[in-house]
This record gives C-alpha cells, structure tokens and sequence, in this order.
C-alpha cells in the first residue's frame, strides 16, 4: 500500500474522530457506547443501537450483540 493512501486514510480517521468527539461533547444526554463512549445510533431496520465508532451492536433492551463492546447499556 502507498505511504500517501496511508496517510490520506490517517487523516480522513482523524478527522471523522474529532467530529464524533465534539458531538460527544454536545450532546452529553444521548445513549454512550460502554466501549469509549461514542454516541450510539437507532437501527430502524434492525432495531438495534449500532456504535458507528468500532461496530458494537446492541439490542433494544441493551443487550451486547456485537463487540469490542463487553457490556450491556446502562439502563
Ligand atoms: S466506542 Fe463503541 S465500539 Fe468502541
């Protein structure tokens, strides 16, 4: 692979983390990931909370579908 994909897709990561940081930040109230505590998203089709960070997946009632989370929400 090409050092300047690597650095381009370095890049493209780090900036696609500082924005789920800062609307971390901004939405303090929201559903958190017990992984690193991103904010997590409804999955209307699957009806599953989905952690668009490292893919964790849980189900309605919180319960851990999908790693690298290791516990269920909070309730
Ligand atoms: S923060 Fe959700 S899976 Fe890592």
């Amino acid at each position: 692979m090409p050092t300047s994909y690597r650095r381009g897709e370095s890049i493209i990561c780090w900036f696609l983390n500082g924005v789920e940081a800062v609307t971390n930040l901004l939405t303090p109230l929201r559903r958190r990931c017990p992984h690193m505590g991103c904010t997590l998203k409804w999955n209307e089709a699957e009806n599953t909370w989905n952690c668009p960070c490292h893919g964790s997946r849980f189900d309605e009632q919180g319960l851990v579908l999908d790693n690298p989370a290791d516990g269920n929400l909070p309730l």
